[in-house]
């Protein structure tokens, strides 16, 4: 049998009559939690979201609580908030779902956080693409504010909170958090080097600011709801709470999918919940967390360390469909959990063909400030074309390999690692379908030169 969802961010989803206006919201219990929470200590608040354990669903899995706590304690600044709502890592497609669906909950989530931080300022920085998100938005916190739960004293306490929308620029690297916040202040996106400028100290405007994914935010309202240590029971240990799955490509049933962390594996999702691969294929890839995660092979085995009840360690052999859904299992499988979008590839896919699209994406995607990322990517996708064009030389696998190892690492953001691991991974994977690419020279010497 199917695991079953548990759908704690998309409980109204797509339930039919739910509507995005405030009444629907309010007679689902909505602004509940936070009129809970806003008689609280501010420090409690935090307290319950570090003992949920919640970990951020943007992309690096960092913890909630710890992020919120670096904001420095004897900080005098203005303290900023921003909702993370760029949404641009290919095969990632849920936190469009609650904006366009549930824009309420994202509201008294950013409510909820930004009273516990002391933040009267806070935006929702959202993907350019969006525009009818954004004008949903906008809407929603106009209702908000006619209800007193946006907007000067709260609720008739002395808390105030303004939220804007901010579109973005319609670029994958206004997703980074520091080149966010230089588009936010209206610049180029071009990533800040940490350090100095971590946002919780440097931040928006040169103060402590907080970035946070829209789901990551939503968590938060059911933290409250619930008490962060009944949260941390969902899930698994130091993979807490449920979380969004994207899953595209060659399944019978793409979509999104909300399960307990770490309670559904790689293959009871692909076989079970989306009904297997398209037209009775085999399974040949996946790459489970967003186009920048390292790509799994079907017949591979992973190594992972498993606690025991008593505490005790083991190693286990494990195959592709008996990885759990979790931060920390994806990782010791070599790849990671990053955004929750689940990218299958069947046996009739060119493992070349979809690391020259994955390439084409980087090197557009590339802010240009670091000289590895910039000109590395580029030569990446020119490689990768060259392979899938019949136009490359014999020592294009070396130079592929040797131009990707020298990109991570090496750059102001983690943009470097999101476009060399793709090349990375895949090379070292299908190493016979890259090879069989480049066995004959097909250039002439003019030609050759030129490339
Ligand atoms: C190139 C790049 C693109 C990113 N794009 C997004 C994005 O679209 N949405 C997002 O929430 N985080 C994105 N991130 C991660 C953010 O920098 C940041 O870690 C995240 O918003 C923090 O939120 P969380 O802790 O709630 O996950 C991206 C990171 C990198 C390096
Ligand atoms: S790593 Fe790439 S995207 Fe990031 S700052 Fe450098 S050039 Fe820009």
């Amino acid at each position: 049998m199917a695991v079953e969802e548990k759908r704690l961010i998309f409980k109204h989803i797509d339930q039919p009559g739910y509507t995005i206006d405030i009444d629907c919201y309010l007679r689902n219990g909505g602004y509940e939690i936070a009129k809970k929470a806003l008689t609280l200590k501010q420090a409690d608040i935090i307290n319950e979201v570090k003992a949920s354990g919640l970990r951020g669903r943007g992309g690096a899995g960092f913890g909630c609580g710890l992020k919120w706590s670096f904001i420095p304690p004897t900080n005098t600044k203005p303290v900023y908030l921003i909702c993370n709502a760029d949404e641009s890592e290919p095969g990632t497609f849920k936190d469009r779902q609650i904006i366009y669906k549930d824009p309420h909950q994202l509201l008294e989530g950013m409510l909820i956080s930004c009273y516990a931080n002391r933040v009267s300022l806070a935006y929702i920085y959202i993907r350019g693409e969006f525009p009818d998100g954004a004008k949903i938005l906008e809407r929603a916190i106009e209702e908000a504010k006619k209800h007193n739960f946006l907007g000067k004293n709260i609720l008739g306490s002395d808390y105030s909170l303004e939220i804007y929308v901010h579109r973005g620029a319609g670029a994958y690297i206004c997703g980074e958090e520091t080149g966010l916040i230089e588009s936010l202040e209206g610049k180029r996106a071009y990533p800040r080097i940490k350090p100095p400028y971590f946002p919780a100290v440097l931040g928006l405007y040169q103060c402590p600011t907080i970035v946070n994914n829209v789901e990551t935010l939503c968590h938060v309202k059911h933290i409250m709801a619930i008490g962060g240590a009944e949260y941390a029971k969902l899930g698994t240990p130091n993979n807490t709470g449920t979380r969004i799955l994207c899953v595209s490509g060659d399944v019978n049933k793409p979509g999104y999918y909300e399960f307990e962390v770490g309670k559904i594996t790689l293959g009871e999702l692909i076989y079970d919940v989306c009904a297997g691969i398209r037209n009775g294929n085999q399974l040949k890839a996946i790459i489970p967390g967003g186009s920048s995660a390292k790509v799994l092979r079907a017949d591979e085995t992973f190594k992972i360390k498993q606690k025991q009840a008593d505490g005790s360690m083991i190693e286990k052999s494990i195959t592709i469909n008996d990885i759990p859904m979790d931060f920390d299992t994806m990782a010791a499988a070599g790849s990671m959990a990053g955004s929750g979008g689940v990218i299958v590839m069947d046996h009739t896919r060119d493992m070349v063909e979809a690391l020259a699209n994955i390439n084409e994406f980087y090197a557009h995607e590339s802010c240009g400030q670091c000289t590895p990322c910039r000109e590395g990517s580029l030569w990446m996708k020119k490689i990768t074309t060259r392979m899938t064009h019949g136009g490359a030389r014999k020592e294009d696998l070396g130079l592929l390999k040797n131009v990707a190892d020298n990109i991570a690492g090496r750059t102001i953001c983690a943009f470097g690692e999101a476009c060399s691991w793709p090349t990375q991974s895949f090379i070292a994977k299908f190493p016979e379908e890259f090879e069989n690419k480049t066995k004959t020279e097909t250039l002439s010497e003019p030609i050759r030169t030129a490339a």
